[in-house]
């Protein structure tokens, strides 16, 4: 099984310490490992051979840099010249595992992404291995724990272990995915999935040959040196852009799932980072240099400079060297208006 980390996102709802320059897959955000090398760390254990790395160009040094410290030294780095969402940085990723001739798993792995029982999901990994092989396309389900928006939702078919997917929905509106959990017959996509190389790509042929084409000529023409694989811009900027929920697993007849509990948590606010983080027994999770009193439920995360908290319940503080954010627990999915409004401000 080779391990594909896509390690693309700007991740911005982690805003202010999570930026387009250093989005959260590259912080060390829950102990020591950044979350790109904890991806890796994870899936170690299981892999035939070294890991494709999948990463925009400006973050080349950084993700090599990160992977040779945490001693993968080896892993195909493929640079994408622009952002493509999913689809296609798997289609490349596909494209280079099979580029001799053979056709591996391929496990693909967001790399911002917490997982607090490692030794479980590699269970998991090992007992979806005979699905794969088989040809199916196999995602891992989350029992989910209310009606979010920001997941893909899986309807299995009755039976045990790895089932059939009777329904994919990416995305759904908000009162869809509160009927979908209220039913209690649909999982969480994890956004992990493990397939063989071929069967991702006779999916893309069937569904989006247009996408298969563009990243069969983008890999084709890349330049190769011995740190990267550059995808070619032209050919890749021609390719749509799709994420893989919507462009392959809303539509293949070959969806499987496996349900996991290993802890999962895709850390998509600073309130799920909390929920990871190390707490005191008031229910308290800093970071760097913090003082508290009478505090409950907060977040701290202090950046040098010394952090005092007082009298304060379900708040985050972030604190960096050039923009701090206080907010509510409840209002931190607001950070991505601050972002956009940032955006716009240039
Ligand atoms: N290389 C590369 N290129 N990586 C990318 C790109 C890209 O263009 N776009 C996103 N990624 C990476 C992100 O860094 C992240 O690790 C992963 O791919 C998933 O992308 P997200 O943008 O975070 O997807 P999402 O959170 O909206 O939805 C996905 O994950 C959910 C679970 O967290 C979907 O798979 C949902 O169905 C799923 O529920
Ligand atoms: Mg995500």
């Amino acid at each position: 099984m080779i391990p594909v980390i896509l390690s693309g996102g700007s991740g911005t709802r982690l805003w202010p310490l999570s930026r387009d320059a250093f989005p959260k897959q590259f912080l060390a955000l829950v102990g020591h490992d950044s979350m790109l090398q904890a991806t890796w760390h994870r899936v170690a254990p299981l892999a035939s051979g070294a890991p494709i790395v999948v990463a925009g160009e400006t973050h080349r040094f950084m993700v090599a840099e990160q992977l040779r410290e945490a001693g993968c030294a080896d892993a195909t780095i493929l640079l994408e010249p622009l952002a493509r969402n999913t689809a296609p940085a798997i289609a490349a990723a596909a494209l280079e595992a099979t580029r001799d001739g053979a056709d591996p798993l391929l496990l693909v792995l967001p790399s911002d992404h917490v997982i607090v029982d490692a030794a479980a999901f590699r269970a998991a990994v090992r007992a979806a291995g005979a699905a794969a092989e088989a040809g199916a396309l196999v995602t891992f389900g989350i029992v989910p724990t209310g009606p979010e928006t920001g997941y893909g939702y899986i309807k299995a078919a009755a039976g045990e272990g790895v089932r059939a997917v009777e329904r994919f929905v990416e995305k759904p509106d908000a009162a869809t995915a509160a009927a979908y959990v209220a039913s209690g017959d649909y999982a969480w996509n994890s956004g992990m999935f493990l397939f063989r190389a071929s069967a991702y790509l006779a999916e893309l042929e069937r569904h989006q040959p247009a996408m298969l084409a563009a990243c069969r000529e983008a890999l084709a023409r890349a330049r190769r040196d011995v740190d990267f694989v550059r995808l070619d811009q032209p050919a890749f900027a021609a390719s749509p852009s799709d994420s893989i929920d919507y462009a392959v697993m809303e539509k293949t007849a070959h969806a499987a799932v496996l349900a996991i509990d290993v802890g999962w948590n895709d850390v998509g606010s600073w309130a799920a980072l909390w929920q990871v983080a190390e707490q005191d027994g008031d229910g308290n999770a800093h970071h760097g240099d913090v003082l508290a009193r009478d505090c409950r439920d907060t977040l701290a995360w202090g950046d040098g400079r010394l952090l005092a908290l007082l009298g304060l319940r379900d708040v985050v503080v972030v604190d960096t060297a050039d923009a701090v954010l206080v907010a509510h627990k409840d209002h931190v999915q607001d950070v991505k208006a601050i972002v956009a409004e940032l955006k716009r401000r240039g």
